[in-house]
């Protein structure tokens, strides 16, 4: 079978060829089909948005699509950034930016209340017409908002993001640390029990 991510960001992508190896599926990316059209993210949860870039792909390019769509999630903020993580500190945003604005944001959150969690969504969508049934699973990573940045790996909110575990955060793990247990690991591991069933 073929499946197609949704992603034209090449780090996703081996990420996810890494985790699917195994699987009896030959893994393509949207590199492969360079005209698709790119999917507006503006869905109000990360499912609405990882299910539109899914069925949007599959239309496009006649085969089963996996997309997904992640973001960081802190309890003292309602939920805030969410699905809004990317662009959380307005137009021109950029990691930087969102982490100096989530650490004002948190600035006088005490120790007991800064739980966080990274949530990725990863939606499985059929061509038209395919007797694949539309799949949405959900993995997530608890931790701590720490009250500066530290670790010079990871990107996003990696720097803030204290995996108690491991005593350290994100960015300070590194990848083969952090991928064992991250939320898109997480999700990734449950596509591929879904996947060998196919
Ligand atoms: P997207 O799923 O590529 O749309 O990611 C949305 C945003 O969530 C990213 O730009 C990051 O700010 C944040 N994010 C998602 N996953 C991670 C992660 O593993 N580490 C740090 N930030 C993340």
């Amino acid at each position: 079978m073929d499946l197609v991510i949704a992603t034209r960001n090449n780090g996703k992508l081996r990420e996810i060829q890494a985790i699917l190896k195994g699987a009896r599926i030959r893994v393509l990316s949207l590199d492969d089909f360079p005209g698709c059209p790119e999917v507006i993210e503006d869905g109000k949860t990360f499912r609405e948005n990882a299910l539109k870039k899914a069925r949007a792909v599959a239309e496009y390019t006649g085969k089963t699509a996996l997309a997904d769509d992640s973001g960081l999630s802190v309890d003292a903020l309602d939920g805030a950034p969410g699905v809004y993580s990317a662009r959380f500190s307005g137009p021109g945003a950029d990691d930087l930016k969102n982490n100096r604005k989530l650490l004002r944001m948190m600035k006088d959150v005490p120790d007991e209340r800064r739980g966080a969690e990274f949530v990725c969504v990863m939606a499985l969508a059929g061509p038209p017409g395919s007797e694949i049934k539309e799949k949405t699973v959900k993995g997530v990573v608890r931790g701590r908002i720490t009250r500066e940045m530290r670790g010079p790996r990871g990107f996003g909110y990696d720097p803030l993001f204290y995996y108690s575990p491991k005593k350290a955060t994100f960015a300070e793990m590194g990848p083969i640390d952090k991928n064992r247990v991250s939320h898109r690991a997480r999700a990734l591991a449950k596509v591929k029990d879904i996947i060998n069933e196919m």
